[in-house]
């Protein structure tokens, strides 16, 4: 029995599937390679020990996703492969539905036409948009989406409900993460998005080696402490290992939501601190107009998590930061 992977290619996938390999599962891993690089599998082998079945397959492409559930008896899915810039989603809302929404409704599909019940989805903290209580727990509503991007999680959330409540037997975990930073330990995998990054710690990094020109801080005219934003950042390791918790307590007929991340909520200003603290480095930055589209301030409330899956953010924002500057000067 195997856990199919699907996005196991990219940033978080590909910690997954270090994750699900040190608990002893089996593992096989679907991409398209759209936003990663077919590298990260050879990483992948060096940092395991040994080869990851994989196919380079869009999961919009049934007959092809179907042959990878003939080959391998799949217990459970992990579904991570999803277009992920809010930006580009409002350009082209439509490739954002098609590749996200369209690509869990056939996996789906081939799912329950194979028999198998079983999900973890990613999904988002973007499915609270603006929430009126911080921290924020998984009974806060689900206001309308901000971007396409926002959108196609709160889709794919409904579509696996529906999944487990016309499936016997079938079980879903709602993943909602905050923001993962950070790389593994051992600078073989981590975060390589393909232009000019999006995310902070993505950019800060390119800043600080000089291959980008300063950070533009979005803001600091927001209600917050220093003025810059708030988001709960978490270890992109801790966050893989949530996958496995999830798996772990999957039981026949329950779609459960969680929120993964620290329960602490860190401006812009704070991250770049702690950055310089944690490598010695300085970073190169300025402060910018506002973001489109950005919230002003999210962290989790983690209760249900620690509660229910027995799992929690252990490493610090520090050793995420140091993490994701070992793997950029790697690469
Ligand atoms: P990523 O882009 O690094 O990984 C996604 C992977 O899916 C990539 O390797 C890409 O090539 C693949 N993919 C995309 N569409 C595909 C398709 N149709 N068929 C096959 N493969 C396809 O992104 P990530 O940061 O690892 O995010 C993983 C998941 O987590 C996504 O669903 C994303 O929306 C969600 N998420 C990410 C964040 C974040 O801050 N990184 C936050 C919340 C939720
Ligand atoms: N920021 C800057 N400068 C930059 C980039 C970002 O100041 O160059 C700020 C943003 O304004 C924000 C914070 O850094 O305050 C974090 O921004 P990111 O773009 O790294 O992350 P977001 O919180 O906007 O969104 C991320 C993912 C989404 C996901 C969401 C919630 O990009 O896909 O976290 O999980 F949905």
């Amino acid at each position: 029995m195997a856990i199919l992977v699907t996005g196991g290619a990219g940033y978080i996938g590909s910690h997954t599937v270090v994750a699900l390999k040190e608990a002893g599962y089996d593992v096989v891993v679907v991409d398209n390679f759209c936003n990663s690089s077919v590298e990260v599998l050879s990483s992948l082998e060096k940092l395991l020990g040994g080869d990851v079945p994989f196919y380079k397959v869009d999961i919009r492409d049934k007959e092809e996703l179907k042959k990878v559930f003939l080959n391998h008896e799949i217990e459970s899915v992990v579904h991570f492969a999803a277009l992920k810039s809010v930006g580009e989603s409002i350009e082209k809302p439509e490739l954002y539905i098609d590749n996200n929404v369209g690509g869990t409704k056939i996996l789906l599909e081939v799912m329950e036409e194979s028999g198998v019940g079983n999900i973890v989805f990613s999904s988002s903290c973007t499915v609270y948009g603006q929430p009126e209580i911080i921290p924020v727990d998984e009974s806060a509503p689900i206001l309308p989406a901000e971007s396409p991007y926002g959108e196609t999680k709160q889709q794919c959330e409904k579509l696996i409900s529906a999944h487990v409540i016309n499936n016997k037997g079938a079980a879903a975990s709602l993943l909602r993460y905050f923001n993962p930073i950070g790389a593994h330990p051992s600078s073989l995998i981590g975060e390589s998005p393909k232009g000019v990054p999006n995310n902070l710690v993505p950019f800060l990094c390119q800043a600080v080696a000089g291959l980008r020109g300063a950070l533009v801080v979005f803001g600091d005219d927001y209600p917050t402490e220093d003025g810059s934003c708030i988001r709960d950042y978490l270890h992109v390791c801790d966050l893989a290992e949530a996958h496995v918790a999830a798996l772990k307590v999957q039981k026949p007929g329950s779609c459960e939501a969680f929120n993964l991340g620290t329960g602490r909520g860190s401006s812009v200003l704070e991250l770049i601190a702690e950055f310089e603290k944690a490598t010695g480095e300085k970073v190169p930055y300025k402060i910018g107009p506002r973001r489109e589209g950005d919230i002003i301030e999210i962290f989790a409330e983690p209760a249900k998590a620690e509660n229910t899956l027995g799992w929690k953010a252990r490493r610090s924002m520090g050793d995420a930061l140091r993490d994701a500057w070992n793997w950029a000067k790697a690469n």
